[in-house]
């Protein structure tokens, strides 16, 4: 999660207000989601990390080949070609291809990624979760049971990548070895991130003989001090030693599986560590131990109200060049990804992240993970596009709410899908004040005014402590609107409202 959570999600473009030549260049041959690292690494360490990051998948792809045969292999590239965001590969194949898809959303037929929520119970307290501050009854606080899970997996035949993660101890879930062999067994990328603080040897065996593909150790800090007072429950020297134990198991085995890569979460506490913390995972193990294309994400806080107090506007220049000249020397990628400043972000225009639902607990649906880690979740909950423990999904993602969203989230004169609104990764606001916001399920717009104070969660409200909403109390009918309205009745991906025929001809069920 929280790496496309929110890192390689697009980030921002620029943030000189005067562009240089070479800036004007740069966002001319660079796609958008590689702009962000470009400016932080420079094109010379951009590229290597690029060759780096295809070298390792060419790789695994014919250690998997060799070891479990065509179809681990091909699953495992095509995550890498084509799924759009988190750590499966940032999809390279969507930089080329995604204006068309953006274009002609429904058009995409069904997902082959996604995030499931399968617990919601967690022994840690950590200060920059939701789930410390999660009142009692706004979440239930429970793991789904094994059948539940794979009932909702086989809803997705075409599936090429998961990840299992929400806000909970995922490794801790009873049947969670008996999940990782599972998801193998269909070939099905998975790549998660977990802190690595209470695994047994059973987790170390399984996960290595089973070829799970990536763990993102989540290690915000170098000291033993600092880790502890921001991971409350997690045990520093522990997890520095599974991290060690784990790469002796790999080599066991002789597997370039799984890859390690770490998500360091930037905050008021630990900024200054960054630099340090490159030394701490060279000390720990090389590169190409942890797997060629290993590197630190470090990664914007997601804020919400409670811990408004621990976000960082920007990482100081000092920190980020100490931290690349140690990760030259010390041969360790780092990466700075996203901001918290929302005129920097991309507009939603380019989105793609719809194409990755995320089944959060117990089983209502959202378009992404985007949303979440926002401590808002009665608002994600009452705005879910279904739940899949009362509907199959292939019904959810036909109907009226789920294509009123992936119709208009890419037209720039749409009104933004209420699911959407406040997200984090897109600047949502300008069309927010101008074309207002849309009720998917309904189809009515509403003004910002009107969605502020009636339909937004109080976490979220600082997010427009700036902007005067009572100026936005107007929208005029928007130009979609009647196609809007045929998404009720039993329209095909074309918008056709001529059930059989199109049903035939799109061969998408309505
Ligand atoms: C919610 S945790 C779940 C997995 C596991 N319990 C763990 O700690 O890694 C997944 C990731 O979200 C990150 N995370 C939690 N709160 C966050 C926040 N406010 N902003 C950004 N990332 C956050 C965690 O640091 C972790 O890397
Ligand atoms: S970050 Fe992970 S370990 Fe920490 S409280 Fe949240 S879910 Fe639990
Ligand atoms: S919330 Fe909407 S705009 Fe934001 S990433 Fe998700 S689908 Fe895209």
């Amino acid at each position: 999660m929280a790496d496309s959570m929110i890192m390689d999600v697009p980030a921002p473009a620029s943030v000189a207000p005067s562009r240089s030549l070479k800036t004007t260049l740069a966002r001319m041959v660079i796609p958008p989601p590689l702009l962000h690292v470009y400016r932080r690494v420079g094109l010379w360490r951009m590229v290597t990390m690029l060759f780096a990051i295809g070298w390792s998948s060419i790789s695994v792809a014919f250690y998997l080949w060799r070891k479990r045969g065509f179809d681990a292999a091909w699953k495992f590239v095509s995550v890498k070609l084509f799924t759009p965001v988190g750590p499966g590969g940032a999809g390279v194949a969507w930089f080329f291809f995604g204006w068309f898809i953006r274009r002609y959303p429904l058009l995409y037929r069904f997902p082959r990624q996604l995030e499931m929520e399968i617990t919601t119970r967690c022994s840690k307290r950590c200060i920059h979760c939701e789930h410390t501050y999660w009142p009692k009854e706004s979440q239930v606080r429970k793991n789904l049971g094994y059948d539940e899970i794979v009932r909702v997996l086989e809803q997705f035949p075409t599936l090429r990548w998961a990840s299992l993660v929400g806000e909970g101890d995922t490794f801790r879930h009873p049947d969670m070895m008996e999940l990782v062999k599972y998801l193998r067994s269909r070939n099905i990328m998975n790549y998660m991130p977990e802190h690595m603080s209470d695994w047994t040897d059973e987790t170390f065996k399984t996960v290595v003989e089973e070829d799970m593909d990536g763990i993102i150790v989540s290690f915000d800090a170098a000291t033993a001090e600092t880790y502890e007072k921001l991971k409350r429950g997690c045990g520093f020297e522990k997890v520095v030693a599974n991290i060690k134990k784990l790469v002796e198991e790999k080599k066991k085995r002789n597997s370039p599986l799984p890859e390690i890569t770490f998500i360091y979460i930037a905050m008021k506490d630990n900024i200054h560590e960054i630099p340090e913390f490159v030394d701490l995972v060279a000390d720990i193990a090389s590169r190409a131990e942890y797997g060629a294309s290993s590197r630190i994400g470090v990664v914007r806080l997601l804020t919400f109200k409670q811990i408004l107090d621990l976000q960082v506007d920007e990482i100081p220049k000092e920190i980020v060049e100490l931290a690349q000249e140690r990760a030259r020397a010390r041969d360790v990628f780092i990466n700075f990804t996203g901001t918290n400043e929302r005129e920097l972000l991309p507009p939603p225009e380019c989105c793609l992240a719809w194409m990755e639902p995320y089944i959060f607990m117990p089983g209502h649906i959202s378009q992404c993970c985007s949303v979440f880690i926002s401590n808002n979740r009665d608002f994600i909950r009452e705005h879910a596009h279904g739940n899949v423990y009362e509907e199959d999904f292939k019904a959810i993602w036909n109907n009226k709410s789920y294509k009123t969203l992936r119709y208009l989230i890419g037209k720039k004169d749409a009104p933004i899908p209420m699911q959407c609104a406040n997200c984090r990764v897109f600047d949502t606001l300008p069309r927010e004040k101008k074309h207002g916001i849309i009720d998917t399920h309904t189809g009515e717009v509403m003004s910002l005014r009107e969605f502020h104070d009636e339909h937004l969660g109080e976490n979220m409200k600082w997010r427009y402590e700036d902007v005067d909403v009572n100026a936005f109390d107007y929208c005029e009918p928007h130009r979609y609107a009647d196609q809007v309205a045929r998404f009720g009745e039993r329209a095909c991906a074309r918008g056709e409202v001529a059930p059989e025929r199109c049903e035939e001809e799109c061969e998408v069920s309505v």
